[in-house]
């Protein structure tokens, strides 16, 4: 992994200044061709208030956000930097966003707004999920469509689920365990994640859900729709790992799931 180190304080205005500070190219480019001025200066106010303390690499390049590995305050932290550049996505997010009465107001027309309100969607749903003892990435800081967020893995990124090889009782634990924390985001949390998949959950021990800025309070009026297609796509994955499924995601326990919520 390259090392990029950042000064604990200083003005980054300058491009002289920020290339000193990256130094190494590649990741500089990673930041600065792709990011506008006002999505760097966020990162960048980020890294004055000491809640980024250098960018060490990329791991992820999604249609929606860049993901980087970065040095926080006190370990490793994920960046998640949203893209706020034209995309198909912006047809689909106003659906996540409106029925939230947490995030009303939306105007639509204002791309910045929306990616922005996507942004911080993810960070309160982190926030909800995590207090609620759902086993997801810590979320740390906010700043427009930056989001800082514990690293799952430790000092590495962890792999996610679909790419790990476990043993057979080890896949009936970690089934278990994903469906624990699926109960405990809908009853504890109110949350229906909405993108649930092999693709969305992390492995580091065990397993962490991620991802969700399009997860949704469960009385919003497509939540059960959502929570049936996370439950399926999760089955069929972990089917294909032998497991037996449990009569717990059939659908009427999942209606009861829904009518505990606190
Ligand atoms: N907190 C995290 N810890 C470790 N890796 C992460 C973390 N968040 C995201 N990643 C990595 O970045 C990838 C993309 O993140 P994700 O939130 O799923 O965004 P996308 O919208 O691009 O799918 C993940 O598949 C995972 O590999
Ligand atoms: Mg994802």
């Amino acid at each position: 992994m390259t090392l990029v180190e950042w000064p604990e304080e200083g003005d980054f205005a300058t491009k002289a200044d920020r290339e000193k500070i990256i130094k190494d190219s590649e990741l500089r480019e990673s930041l600065e061709g792709v990011f506008d001025s006002i999505t760097l200066r966020y990162a960048y106010e980020l890294i004055r208030r000491g809640v980024i303390r250098r960018f060490i690499t990329n791991i992820s390049q999604g249609k929606e956000a860049r993901v980087y590995v970065a040095e926080g305050a006190e370990g490793y932290v994920a960046v998640k930097i949203y893209f706020t550049t034209a995309s198909e996505y912006y047809k689909t997010m106003p659906i996540y966003i409106e029925g939230d009465p947490r995030f009303s107001h939306l105007k639509r027309g204002d791309r910045r707004e929306i990616v922005e309100t996507w942004a911080r969607k993810e960070y309160a749903n982190l926030s909800e999920a995590y207090s609620a003892g759902v086993h997801v990435p810590k979320p740390i800081s906010i700043r427009g469509n930056v989001l800082v967020m514990q690293l799952v893995g430790g000092s590495e990124p962890a792999p996610l689920i679909k790419d790990v090889n476990l043993s057979p009782l080890s896949w009936k634990k970690a089934y278990n365990q994903v469906i624990d924390d699926l109960e405990r985001l809908v009853v504890n949390a109110g949350l229906v994640h909405g993108d649930l998949s092999e693709y969305n959950v992390l492995y580091y021990r065990r397993p962490y859900l991620i991802d969700m800025g399009q997860s949704v309070m469960t009385s919003h009026p497509r939540a059960q729709e959502f929570l049936f297609r996370d439950v399926k796509n999760l089955n069929l994955f972990f089917r294909k790992k032998g497991i037996e499924l449990k009569d717990l995601v059939k659908d009427d326990l999942i209606a009861k799931w829904l009518a505990s919520r606190r």
